[in-house]
C-alpha cells in the first residue's frame, strides 16, 4: 500500500481499501495467524476528546497483533494542558512510537499533525469533519453482509452537518459505482457545502430530503446518526433538533426485509432499543466489524517505520475562515495550505471553501 498516513478515506484508492478489506478478512477468519503481526511495535494512541468505541477498538487491535499501546484519553493529563502546541505534541509522541492513532475536536487536525510526524498518522476523529477509519468499519459490514458496496442505496440520516461519520463515508462510497444517496436531516443540519461541493465533483447521485418514512422502502442501508451535541454553538438549536428521528419497530415494517441498519454509535434515542432484535439491525456487529478493519490498517501502517517528514514552510497567515479548523489555533506554525475542489479553492486541512 502506497499510503503512509490515513487522514481523509480520500487518501485510498479502492484498490487500496479492497486488500485493506480482504486482509480484514483473512484476519476474521483465522485470528491466531496474526498474533505477532505487530510484534515489538509501539501504538502512540492521543484521543483529545471522548471515545469508548473507537478509542477501544484501535487498543484491542493493536493489542491482539501482539503490539502495545501507550497514550492518553483527556487532554487534561498531557502537556496540552501546559499550552504545548499540536506540533511539539506530535514531534515528541512520533519519537516514540511506530504509528500514532489521534483524535481531536479541531477540524484538519489530522492534517496537520501528519504534517510533523516521523510515523503513520491515523485520524481517528478531527471534530466534525472526517472520521476515515469509522468508515471501514462501515464498508465492511456492508461487504460482509451483503456481499458488495457497488449499487447500494444508502439513507444517511440525523445530523449530517456535523456528523464526521457520514462526510467519510460519503467520500468513500463515491469510489463504487452507482451509489444513491439520500441524505436525510433538519434543513439546519444539512451536509456541509464543502461535501455538496466534493459529491458535485464526482457526479454522486443523491437527494436531500427531510422525512425518513418516505424514503426508508427505498433504501439497502439505513445508517443513523446521532445529533452531534458537543459541536453545537448555540444550544437553542441543539433543543429543537434533538429527538427528530426515532426508528422504531412500526417505521421499520416499511422498510426492505434485507435492508441493514447501520449506526457507528453511541446511539441516543434515534434508534428505540425495540429495533435491536431484528434481523436486520448490525450496529453491533459493525463495532466487531470495525477493530478487524483497524488491525487490517494497523499492519500495513505501524510496519512502515521512521522516517523524517519533508520540511514545513511557516508560511503567511492561514486565510480559512471556519472557526473549528485547526488553523484557528495552531496559526503560528501552520502553512496556509489550499486545494481545490470543484474549480473552487479550498482549505486543504478542514475542506471548507476559501473566500
Ligand atoms: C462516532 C464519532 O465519534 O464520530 N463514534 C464512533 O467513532 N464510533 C459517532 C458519534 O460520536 O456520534
Amino acid at each position: 500500500m502506497s499510503i503512509r498516513h490515513l487522514i481523509d478515506f480520500g487518501d485510498l484508492s479502492r484498490q487500496e481499501w479492497e486488500e485493506i478489506y480482504a486482509r480484514a478478512e483473512r484476519i476474521m477468519d483465522a485470528p491466531e495467524k496474526y498474533l505477532d503481526a505487530c510484534r515489538g511495535k509501539l501504538e502512540g494512541s492521543l484521543f483529545f476528546e471522548p471515545s469508548t468505541r473507537t478509542n477501544f477498538s484501535f487498543q484491542t487491535a493493536m493489542l491482539r497483533l501482539g503490539g502495545t499501546v501507550f497514550g492518553f484519553a483527556d487532554p487534561k493529563s498531557s502537556s496540552t494542558a501546559k499550552g504545548e502546541t499540536l506540533k511539539d505534541t506530535i514531534k515528541m509522541v512520533s519519537a516514540y512510537a511506530d504509528v500514532i492513532v489521534m483524535r481531536n475536536p479541531r477540524e484538519g487536525a489530522a492534517k496537520a499533525a501528519s504534517l510533523y510526524s516521523e510515523v503513520p498518522v491515523i485520524n481517528a476523529g478531527d471534530g466534525g469533519h472526517m472520521h476515515p477509519t469509522q468508515t471501514m468499519a462501515d464498508l465492511t459490514t456492508i461487504t460482509r453482509l451483503r456481499g458488495g458496496v457497488d449499487g447500494i442505496s444508502i439513507g444517511l440520516c440525523g445530523d449530517l452537518k456535523n456528523g464526521r461519520t457520514v462526510h467519510s463515508l460519503i467520500k468513500a462510497l463515491a469510489k463504487f459505482d452507482n451509489i444513491k444517496f439520500y441524505l436525510i436531516s433538519p434543513r439546519e443540519l444539512a451536509i456541509p457545502d464543502y461535501m455538496r461541493l466534493f459529491m458535485q465533483e464526482n457526479h454522486l447521485w443523491y437527494t436531500e430530503v427531510t422525512g425518513l418514512e418516505a424514503v426508508i422502502p427505498m433504501l439497502d442501508v439505513l445508517y443513523m446518526t446521532r445529533i452531534q451535541r458537543e459541536r453545537f454553538l448555540d444550544p437553542l438549536e441543539y433543543e429543537r433538533n434533538k429527538g427528530v428521528y426515532i426508528l422504531n419497530r412500526r417505521k421499520l415494517d416499511r422498510a426492505r426485509p434485507d435492508m441493514i441498519v447501520l449506526h457507528p454509535l453511541p446511539r441516543v434515542d434515534e434508534i428505540a432499543v425495540d429495533v435491536d432484535d431484528d434481523p436486520r439491525a448490525a450496529y453491533f456487529e459493525q463495532a466487531r466489524f470495525g477493530m478487524y478493519a483497524r488491525m487490517a490498517l494497523l499492519m500495513d501502517l505501524a510496519n512502515q517505520g521512521h522516517r523524517k517528514p519533508d520540511p514545513v514552510e511557516i508560511g503567511t497567515k492561514p486565510v480559512c475562515s471556519n472557526p473549528a479548523c485547526i488553523t484557528q489555533t495552531e496559526s503560528s506554525y501552520l502553512p496556509p495550505l489550499v486545494k481545490v475542489v470543484n474549480g473552487r479553492q479550498c482549505c486543504a486541512y478542514c475542506d471548507k471553501e476559501l473566500r
